[in-house]
């Protein structure tokens, strides 16, 4: 006999993988030799709601991407979540989220939608607040590390594998995708949403694809856009278009200015396109695949110059694009707060303020590269430093005051992904800046997370 465990996550899969489709309570307990009020027991027992309840949340949420981004009818969409009809449809989708689709159609509203459940992982706290990712790589595929991915994890960012220098080497639209393909496959097959990271960046990019007359790099920033988006098509729903484009140390003067002027200008797509870049680069995406939900991705956030820049930028490409289609639906749709924190210089008011600042735009939130180094960073020593009792326990505080704040803000963020598993694989290694140690055992920093979330 199955385990109740075992048993709870084959029923989660198939609602899952079911939601266009006419299922129940009825239907799963014959699927899985039980009778209906013994699974309804143990599922009400594990997630405190009925199997027909989760099964309308999932359905109604699932059902908010079509009405964003399809040009399916209303009742097209009720019925092909299995609503015997339109008014069906309406009624619990006002029930549940306060307004009726037609209503998300024209204001596109922020909701906050029910997530798939992930019952047995930790993490799976956060369920009702937002996703909370990790990053994958050529490591984390293997199993050990995997199988904690799809224990506590609900979305999964590829480290490297999706930049463009690992994508394309060669000129001439010769592409690598088999790793990056092997890598974002896996994950799709274990039920896990990927996050595309990144098209459009200062580094990690072949020179030839800067490098030309003006009209050559721009075609070539269009094309590359539009090839890896066409090909991901389907599988990934959300990228990160352009990364770090505004430059840090920006004084007083420049901005209250144009936010142009703000911007890195070492940047080779900056040196060969000018500031106009960013938008091309957005409008692209948007064309090549009108339904997916386009991030601008940054770090140093939390320092009030460089947000504000952000903040105009993104604002006045939204309010341009607009503008000019007469839609109400934004270019820029989500902002990536990369967040690598040092325990040291945390400070919590600015992390709040720029968030409360961000909420304004009407964008949903992303904490993108979450992680938070310890003194030993600092002194720039290398791979599994043994950290302080004392650093431990600071950094397990900084990590609960930040999710907390993140629970605070939880209406606008739709995913928190840490950078990285373990400390020593991670990137700042040196700074154990993550919730698990070298031997994946759980940090006091993991704990903290944890009863964050109760
Ligand atoms: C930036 C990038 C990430 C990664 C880190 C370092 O934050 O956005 O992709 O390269 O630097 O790991």
């Amino acid at each position: 006999m199955r385990n109740q465990k075992d048993l709870l996550e084959s029923v989660l899969g198939k609602i899952e993988n079911n939601l266009k489709n006419d299922i129940n309570a009825d239907e799963l307990s014959e699927d899985f030799s039980l009778s209906s009020v013994h699974l309804q027991r143990l599922f009400k027992q594990a997630f405190n709601k009925s199997v027909g309840a989760y099964i309308r949340s999932r359905k109604l949420s699932a059902s908010i991407r079509d009405l964003l981004y399809s040009g399916l009818n209303v009742q097209d969409i009720a019925l092909e979540y299995g609503f015997s009809y339109e008014q069906a449809y309406i009624l619990s989708f006002r029930r549940e989220f306060g307004f009726t689709p037609g209503d998300l159609r024209r204001n596109r509203y922020l909701v906050k939608t029910t997530l798939p459940l992930k019952p047995f992982g930790q993490m799976s706290m956060y369920e009702n607040y937002f996703l909370v990712g990790s990053i994958i790589n050529e490591k984390y595929i293997d199993d050990s590390y995997f199988s904690l991915i799809k224990n506590h994890f609900n979305t999964v960012t590829p480290q490297n594998n999706l930049k463009p220098i690992l994508l394309t080497s060669n000129r001439g639209g010769a592409y690598n995708w088999d790793y990056a393909d092997q890598m974002v496959n896996r994950v799709l097959e274990n039920g896990i949403p990927v996050h595309g990271h990144v098209l459009v960046w200062h580094d990690w990019t072949p020179e030839w694809l800067t490098k030309g007359t003006k009209a050559e790099v721009d075609d070539n920033l269009k094309n590359y856009i539009t090839d890896v988006l066409t090909h991901y098509h389907g599988r990934i729903n959300s990228w990160d278009v352009v990364n770090e484009a505004i430059r840090d140390n920006l004084s007083a003067v420049e901005t209250t200015g144009d936010w142009k002027k703000c911007l890195r200008a070492d940047s080779p797509w900056y040196k060969a396109l000018g500031a106009n870049y960013i938008e091309t680069a957005f409008r692209a995406a948007r064309e090549a695949a009108p339904d997916i939900t386009l991030y601008y991705n940054d770090y140093g956030l939390e320092y009030p110059r460089k947000a504000d820049a952000v903040w105009k930028m993104i604002n006045d490409i939204n309010n341009r694009y607009k503008k000019e289609t007469g839609q109400e639906r934004n270019l820029i749709e989500g902002l990536g707060i990369q967040s690598h924190y040092n325990i040291k210089n945390f400070d919590e008011n600015k992390v709040r303020s720029s968030l409360r600042k961000f909420t304004i735009l009407n964008i949903e939130l992303s904490i993108s590269e979450l992680d938070i180094t310890t003194s030993a960073y600092e002194e720039g020593e290398g791979k599994d430093i043994v950290m302080t009792e004392h650093d431990a326990a600071v950094q397990a505080f900084v990590y609960s005051r930040l999710f907390k704040l993140y629970r605070e803000y939880a209406p606008y963020i739709s995913r928190v992904t840490m950078w990285g598993i373990d400390d020593h694989n991670s990137w700042l290694s040196a700074g154990n800046p993550c919730l698990f140690d070298r031997y994946l055992i759980p940090k006091k920093a993991f704990n903290a997370v944890f009863n964050t979330a109760k």
